[in-house]
């Protein structure tokens, strides 16, 4: 008889709303968790978390409310985050470490290193991203 191997993708999507700084983290948090249960390499669980860490915080700080959606397969994590908005003006700039728009406030709340963006092209095995000013940003990302 066959081995029966898990074949089928499990999606988990969530909406993440500006400036909710109340909830921010519970995505990658459950995201992860859900990795773990499911026994994936520490090492992949750790650039998953990181990455959508990073992209939920950019959301709430950045975006004016959009979307993760993590697709789990047993040899590859897709995750896409896309947002309504504002847009990046300049991707180059933006995607060089250090570079932030963070005002005081947030910066004061241990943000707007200008990490982020670097931090999940790094972790992430494929990155893309496009934006369109007053339309919005969309990330696609593998993790395998
Ligand atoms: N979803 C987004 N919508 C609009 N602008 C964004 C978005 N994500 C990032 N940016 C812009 O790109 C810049 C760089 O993002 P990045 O995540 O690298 O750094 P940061 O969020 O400013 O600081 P850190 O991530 O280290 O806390 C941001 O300061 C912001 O100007
Ligand atoms: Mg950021």
């Amino acid at each position: 008889m066959e081995k029966h191997e898990q074949t089928k993708a499990l999606v988990m999507i969530f909406p993440i709303s500006k400036g909710d700084f109340q909830s921010a983290g519970e995505a990658s948090s459950e995201i992860k968790n859900k990795l773990l249960q499911l026994g994936f390499p520490g090492n992949l669980i750790r650039r998953v978390a990181i990455a959508t860490y990073e992209a939920e915080m950019n959301l709430v700080i950045h975006s004016d409310g959009g979307k993760i959606r993590a697709e789990i397969n047993p040899d590859a994590i897709f995750i896409e985050v896309t947002d309504e908005g504002p847009g990046i003006p300049n991707l180059h700039m933006a995607m060089q470490e250090g570079f932030s728009t963070a005002s005081e406030e947030v910066r004061e709340m241990g943000f707007g290193a200008g990490m982020g963006l670097p931090n999940m092209r790094s972790c992430a095995s494929k990155f893309e991203i496009v934006s369109v000013v007053g339309k919005g940003t969309t990330i696609k990302m593998v993790i395998s």
